[in-house]
């Protein structure tokens, strides 16, 4: 059991939405997440790197992830249905510069529970901690021009295009751009389940 401290104290987990629950990553979690990040789907659009992940890393992110909590600097969670059980994905809300309230966030699913609204659900939820409970001003996401299904999702929530990165990502034998989105305080639109 971890508590979390400091700029995180006043969080309650799991933080519980309609139809999902976001809770702190667990050790057992790692089969799911080295299964999933895996998929090509899913790995493409979400890492830079072009190795797989591999169960240590996995280990060390979960148990970096509690601490990062712990210390009430980071919020890394996995995504379950509300049974608590079924594990879907993961979602993350960095804080690299609290003094500004300014925050980073990122989200992804296993494939088989995309189209369901469950990205917009999950990240309508971590903006409305960051910004109604941490009293957080921003929050950052980036994403490969190659993405239109995660720019949706930050668009339904309020957040606008600022800028884009050139060549940032070399995959398939050409170098690809990142669109920088942002969400102030003020723009930010809930998602409600469809
Ligand atoms: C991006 C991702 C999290 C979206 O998950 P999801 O649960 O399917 O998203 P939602 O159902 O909440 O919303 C997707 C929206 O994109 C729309 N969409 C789907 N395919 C699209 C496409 N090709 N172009 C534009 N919009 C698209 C959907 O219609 C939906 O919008 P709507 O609610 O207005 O209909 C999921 O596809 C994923 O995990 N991808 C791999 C990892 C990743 O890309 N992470 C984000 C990195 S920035």
């Amino acid at each position: 059991m971890v508590s979390l401290s400091g700029r995180l104290a006043s969080v309650r987990l799991p933080l519980l939405t309609e139809r999902l629950a976001l809770r702190l990553p667990e050790l057992a979690d790692v089969p799911f997440l080295l299964r999933w990040i895996n998929e090509p789907a899913v790995f493409r659009p979400l890492a830079s790197r072009h190795r797989p992940y591999k169960r240590p890393e996995e280990v060390a992110w979960v148990k970096r992830s509690r601490r990062a909590a712990s210390k009430g600097e980071n919020l890394n969670l996995a995504i379950t249905l509300r049974d608590g059980r079924t594990h879907v994905g993961g979602i993350g809300l960095e804080v690299p510069d609290w003094d500004n309230g300014h925050g980073w966030m990122g989200y992804w699913l296993a494939p088989k529970y995309w189209h369901q609204g469950y990205a917009s659900e999950a990240a309508s939820a971590i903006c409305r901690l960051a910004f109604r409970d941490l009293a957080m001003h921003r929050i950052d996401a980036s994403v490969f021009e190659f993405n239109p299904r995660s720019m949706r999702v930050l668009r339904k929530l309020g957040f606008k295009r600022e800028g884009r990165k050139r060549d940032v990502l070399f995959r398939g034998g050409r170098w690809h751009d990142e669109v920088s989105f942002g969400l102030l305080a003020r723009d930010f639109r809930p998602v409600e389940p469809r």
